[in-house]
């Protein structure tokens, strides 16, 4: 499969590793080009660079992971008809308020989908730290292997996601729509903690719509 990234970042960059490891191809871009991304290149075996509107034409899906408050700035054309990844998640200090979330009406995945409109969007990558996504890795029936939530409108793009984290080492739990996706938004039980399967399930089961956990402090890391 041909992975485009938008955002080469922890989480674009831990993915990236993990899909180049089972064999797949990936383009990541930022912002500011591909010619600042020599280091990415050195520091990734294989990964190509590309500006992100190449990314976004290059991938099979493409994996958007940029701090949520830009994703308006990525032109929806360019991802008309994929696969589109949303790995991204709300913190209102760095992404200033948006006031249907912070009502909880309405989903960061949904937001999305409302701007990409003709993009199979999927939620996936946002509940695990960018450094898991390499560590917590295990092969297919590992006793120990991690599941991830995954949600989405377009039950064949989420049957594929699913194949993808399967190769890439995680499990996953079908959370349902977008719509319910904020069952694994920020400050939820299923945020960010490693859980199997069957845990996984019940942390998706116990949030609560306008519940919000204190944040998981390791390290102090925003994910
Ligand atoms: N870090 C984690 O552990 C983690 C885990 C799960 C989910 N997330 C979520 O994933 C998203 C990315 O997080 P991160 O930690 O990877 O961020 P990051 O390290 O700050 O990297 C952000 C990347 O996005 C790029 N970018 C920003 N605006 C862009 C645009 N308009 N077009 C193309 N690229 C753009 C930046 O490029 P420039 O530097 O060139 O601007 C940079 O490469 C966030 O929504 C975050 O909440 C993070």
């Amino acid at each position: 499969m041909k992975i485009g990234v938008i955002g080469a970042g922890f989480i674009g960059r831990a993915v990236a590793q993990r899909a180049l490891a089972a064999g797949h191809e990936v383009m990541l871009s930022n912002s500011r080009g591909p010619q600042t991304m020599s280091s990415v290149v050195s520091g990734i075996r294989g990964v190509k660079v590309g500006s992100a509107e190449d990314a976004a034409q290059f991938g099979d899906v493409v994996l958007v992971a940029i701090p949520f408050e830009h994703y308006r700035k990525v032109p929806a054309q360019w991802l008309a008809g994929k696969t589109l990844l949303d790995a991204n998640n709300y913190y209102p200090e760095r992404d200033g308020h948006f006031p249907a979330l912070d009502r909880f009406e309405t989903t960061t995945s949904r937001l999305l989908a409302e701007h990409f409109t003709h993009s199979k969007v999927i939620k996936v990558f946002n509940a695990i730290f960018a450094a898991d996504i390499t560590d917590h890795a295990r092969p297919h029936g590992a006793p120990d292997r991690r599941a991830l939530p995954v949600a989405g409108d377009d039950a064949v793009a989420k049957a594929q996601v699913i194949t993808l984290l399967d190769e890439l080492g995680f499990d996953a739990v079908d959370a349902g729509s977008l719509d319910e996706s904020w069952r694994f938004e920020r400050a939820k039980p299923a945020y960010c903690v490693p859980l199997d399967q069957p845990g996984l399930k019940a942390a998706l089961a116990a949030a609560e719509r306008t519940v919000e956990l204190p944040p998981v402090d390791r390290e102090h890391t925003r994910a």
